[in-house]
């Protein structure tokens, strides 16, 4: 649901890796603007941004730190847009080859203005140049922005009870524009 006042954001969108400089930004982010569950894994921890759910988003995302062929299998970026943090798109290694799984989030106020397509269409450049070709996301049919952003960037889509798996072929992706 979305809540609170809707940021106009203007300028173009860029990707840059979560590090220990922009982490504090994208936790701050999270914190005022999205749920736990939508930004980390779950963990046992009082509900709500508990000090020890802000400990372990910052373990989460320093998971990420050595990217694709580190532990994780990820690679982590924050959304800026006019330098400003706005959200989190990762990529991940699946045991396919050539093949990686996104997932991505944004603040609240800046859902709903396009941003999650550009940062899709960036992460789609990215996992081209790392030599991948195909990237797959796994959401569910009531997360229309999710299903509207896959569409957009030419995503096939198979549903499976609530449950969709969305799948982009990036020979076929549709021009940056
Ligand atoms: C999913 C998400 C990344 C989409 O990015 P976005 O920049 O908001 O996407 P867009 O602005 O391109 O909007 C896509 C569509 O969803 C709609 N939409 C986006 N956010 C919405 C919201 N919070 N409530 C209702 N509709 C929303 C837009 O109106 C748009 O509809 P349209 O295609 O009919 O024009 C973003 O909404 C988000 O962070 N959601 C919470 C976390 C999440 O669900 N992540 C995905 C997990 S698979």
């Amino acid at each position: 649901m979305r809540t609170g006042r809707l940021r106009h954001v203007t300028g173009a969108v860029r990707l840059e890796p979560v590090e220990e400089r922009n982490l504090e930004s994208l936790l701050s982010v999270a914190v005022a603007e999205a749920e736990p569950d939508n930004v980390m894994p779950p963990v046992d921890a009082p509900a709500g941004w508990s000090h020890a759910r802000r400990e372990a988003f910052r373990d989460y995302y320093r998971s990420g730190f050595p990217g694709l062929d580190g532990p994780a299998r990820t690679a982590m970026y924050a959304v800026l847009v006019s330098g400003e943090v706005l959200g989190m798109i990762r990529m991940t290694r699946r045991a396919e080859p050539g093949t990686v799984e996104t997932g991505m989030w944004l603040g609240r106020s800046a859902q709903g203005q396009g941003v999650g397509a550009a940062a899709l269409r960036e992460l789609l450049n990215l996992a081209a140049a790392a030599g991948m070709h195909t990237v797959v996301a796994e959401t569910t049919r009531d997360n229309a922005g999710a299903i509207s952003v896959l569409r957009r960037c030419g995503a096939k889509m198979i549903e499976d009870g609530d449950a969709v798996h969305a799948e982009i072929s990036l020979d076929a992706t549709p021009p940056i524009l």
